[in-house]
């Protein structure tokens, strides 16, 4: 019988990208029962009735926590431990929680014997993370961390034109990532507040981690300079961050991030990186636009919703509904395939391993291979998280990295 899957979390990124690659997975026959367990009804009630999920995957459902019998209005936010609970040991659990609670939330599915797709960052705190791996080791269990800019294509191409010295070695570079103004409006005013995140923690992170899959250098120390602003509920958010991120060679990454992108420009996000690098007596480039990728539309009408635009840049890259002929629509793009590998290795490990010294080798010759985040071969995302919460607090100093 195919493994079941329990995702922890029903908000954005459940919708967009995790229950799609997950229902995919099911149709294929290569999970079975997905549940999927929020704080309150209302959350899972507006997934399960989701437009889009309901048109790509008829006939297809999945069990909801808190069920019918729940007060909409009411919070459940320890039900999250019933249902882990509840799992068969060495399923797999996809956690899709606000950022603050991926520690909590890890650290239970570890106890109760199931391994893990955790969405970045995995933990704000090195030492949360080290936790996590040295509970994921003692139970011979996978943590994989879904940084899904690694599966987009350019970045395996960059990663391998890199690695075979035709780069030369990075030495400045810059990123941008903001998202859209109405992000303010959603569930985020109830999560990003000053103490608890900020736009670099929350999306700069993705750069980041892409500058060292693709190069295999190391941060060594970062500051990030932070402005305050105010949430449609009154709570205050650094809904604007200017990073520097040094590296180990003394390389230099600078990254805007910020949730400002005007709701009436094109596209979801403006986004994209240009390093510059030095090698064989010549300098060298890398430009990746990550937003606009040659696809632009102007439609009859504006499309309903928050930040909906008439004319658009949409990204035919990270994820996709494409009709292949049924039923329903097939999810595809890079956020599928990252998705689809994390807990395809999972399932891989559990299969391959008939005993704890072979379920060792695995988890190890994964770890080693880079491909796949996981505490012990990112830790450095989580070491930049924390040294940038410190930064950003104390309005912009440089802080050096833990190791
Ligand atoms: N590009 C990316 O990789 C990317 C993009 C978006 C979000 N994310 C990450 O995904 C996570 C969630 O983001 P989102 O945009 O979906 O947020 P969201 O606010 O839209 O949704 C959060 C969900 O978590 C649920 N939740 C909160 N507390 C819970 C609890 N105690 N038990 C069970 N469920 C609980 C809420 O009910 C809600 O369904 C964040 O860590 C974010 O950083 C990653």
């Amino acid at each position: 019988m195919s493994a079941p899957v329990l995702l922890i979390g029903a908000g954005m990124i459940a919708h967009d990208q995790i229950l799609p690659a997950l229902l995919q997975m099911q149709r294929e026959g290569r999970i079975g029962e997905i549940t999927v367990c929020a704080r309150s009804r209302r959350s899972v009630a507006a997934l399960a009735a989701a437009p889009a999920l309901r048109r790509a995957f008829p006939g297809q459902s999945f069990a909801a926590l808190p069920d019918e019998s729940a007060d909409p209005e009411a919070s459940y936010p320890e039900l999250y431990k019933a249902a882990l609970a509840s799992m068969p040991p060495r399923s797999v659990v996809v956690a899709a929680v606000p950022d603050h609670l991926h520690y909590p939330v890890v650290m239970e599915a570890l106890r109760n014997e199931q391994h893990v797709c955790c969405v970045k960052p995995l933990t704000l705190e090195v030492a949360q993370s080290i936790a996590i791996e040295e509970e994921s080791r003692k139970r011979g269990l996978l943590v994989g961390v879904e940084y899904h800019k690694r599966f987009d294509p350019r970045s395996l191409m960059a990663r391998d034109r890199y690695r075979r010295g035709l780069f030369g070695e990075f030495k400045l570079g810059s990123a941008r990532l903001m998202e859209k103004w109405h992000y303010r409006h959603s569930n985020f005013q109830n999560w990003f507040t000053t103490e608890r995140t900020d736009s670099f923690v929350y999306i700069g992170c993705h750069y980041v981690d892409l500058v060292h899959f693709i190069t295999g250098l190391l941060p060594a120390a970062v500051s990030v300079y932070g402005i305050e602003d105010e949430l449609p509920n009154g709570e205050k958010g650094y809904l604007w961050s200017d990073a520097r991120v040094i590296w180990e060679n003394g390389a230099c990454l600078n990254v805007q991030n910020s949730l400002s992108f005007p709701d009436a420009a094109p596209g979801p996000n403006t986004q994209g990186m240009t390093l510059y690098f030095a090698g064989n007596g010549n300098g060298a480039l890398l430009d990746h636009s990550d937003q606009y990728r040659g696809v632009a539309y102007s439609h009859t009408e504006t499309p309903a919703g928050p930040g909906g635009t008439r004319y658009s840049e949409p990204s035919p890259d990270y994820f996709l509904y494409q009709d292949l002929g049924g039923p329903g629509l097939t999810p595809t793009g890079y956020g599928v395939r990252s998705v689809e590998h994390i807990v395809g290795e999972a399932l891989r490990v559990e299969r391959e391993a008939a005993s704890p010294a072979e379920r060792r080798r695995l988890l190890a010759a994964i770890d080693g291979r880079g491909i796949m985040a996981t505490p012990a071969n990112s830790r450095f995302n989580e070491a930049v998280c924390e040294a940038a919460r410190e930064s950003i607090l104390s309005g912009g100093e440089t802080v050096a990295l833990k190791r």
